[in-house]
């Protein structure tokens, strides 16, 4: 009788510390966390085909239509049944299919970085930032973002003193600070109409892609966008703004160090910045990937108290947090 693969392996394989697994009394030596963290792409993957698949159907046809990946999610908590009573997650009940396509774009982003890192054959330290991502990952984080232009304008810009006014005035300006693909710009050029965007962004290939992105895009918002090739740490304009957008966790700690009182000298007096920033995360693997991907992505770990402390050390007055969802990105807009 043929020996089985199965056996071959096992008289091959090398000496090893952890218990065999060769018989059917031998345990898995894996942890019941390393088994439950291995099956978590799968659940991610079941999270995020609802939520897209929500973007068109009602959520209750779109768990019926797909039992098995429902149960995934049923196994994972984010779905809970009660006899015919089903209550979701937050996470996948989304307001609208704008806010769904954001939400599904934002975590494929985030899972395909993971992919790129866990597939690269570069150590730590020399693992992908952004100008290694390839253009799908760009694309997709940028999409992400449009809800946060969106957000910006349609939210925070009438809560802020005096913004909105400015904002309908002709002549007006708003600085995107890593305008990436230019989706954030070209959701504020859409939803302010008398605005001019400035999109500055450090990587060529970027800019590139928001060229053909914005050609393609309405030409009635996407020609109130200018595109420049330009690092942040060292913008040099003085009152030409009266808003910038300035995205705390992508910018380098220096850059973001340098930026901000360049970004106060750059705004006109009573005009807003709003920076991105994101709290410090309570559970402690939540903190130690966010302080990693900011490592890898070239970004910054600064917390949003620590931004605002450096914002009101710039001279910026009357700080104001605006948080988005539970545990996640805070808007911090302070005035010139
Ligand atoms: C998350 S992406 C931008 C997403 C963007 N809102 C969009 O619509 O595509 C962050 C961007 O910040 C840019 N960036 C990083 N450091 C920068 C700096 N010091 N100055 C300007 N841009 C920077 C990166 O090149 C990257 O394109």
């Amino acid at each position: 009788m043929p020996e089985s693969k199965a056996t071959w392996i096992a008289d091959e394989r090398p000496a090893m510390t952890v218990p065999a697994h060769d018989s059917p009394d031998s345990p898995d030596p894996r942890t019941e966390l390393a088994l439950i963290l291995e099956a978590t792409p799968w659940a991610l993957a079941a999270m995020i085909g609802t939520m897209r698949d929500a973007a068109t159907a009602p959520l209750d046809e779109v768990l019926a239509a797909h039992p098995r990946r429902t149960a995934v999610l049923e196994a994972a908590g984010l779905v809970r049944r009660d006899g015919d009573a089903v209550t979701v997650d937050p996470v996948l009940d989304v307001a609208d299919a704008a806010s769904a396509h954001s939400a599904v774009a934002a975590r494929l982003s985030a899972l395909r970085q993971a992919v790129t890192v866990a597939a690269s054959e570069q150590t730590a330290g020399a693992a992908p930032a952004w100008e290694r991502h390839d253009d799908d990952v760009l694309l997709n984080q940028g999409r992400a973002s449009a809800g946060t232009g969106r957000a910006l304008a349609t939210r925070i810009v009438p809560a802020l003193p005096g913004l909105a006014e400015r904002l309908a005035r002709p002549g007006s300006r708003v600085l995107d600070v890593g305008t990436g693909v230019a989706a954030l710009a070209l959701a504020l050029a859409t939803a302010l109409p008398a605005v001019e965007v400035v999109g500055i962004d450090v990587m060529r290939r970027v800019l590139d892609l928001a060229g053909t992105e914005l050609a393609e895009a309405d030409p009635a918002a996407a020609g109130r966008v200018t595109l420049r090739l330009e690092d942040v740490g060292a913008l040099s304009e003085e009152a030409a703004y009266d808003l910038v957008w300035l995205p705390a966790p992508f910018l380098s700690d220096a850059a973001l160090q340098s930026a901000i009182p360049r970004v106060f000298r750059a705004l006109r007096p009573g005009g807003w910045v709003v920076a991105g920033t994101n709290p410090a995360p309570e559970h402690p693997l939540h903190r130690a990937v966010a302080a990693w991907t900011a490592e890898l992505n070239g970004g910054s770990s600064s917390d949003t108290a620590s931004v605002e402390e450096a914002l009101v050390a710039a001279g910026f007055r009357d700080e104001r947090r605006y948080p988005t969802v539970p545990g996640g990105p805070v808007l911090v807009a302070a005035q010139r």
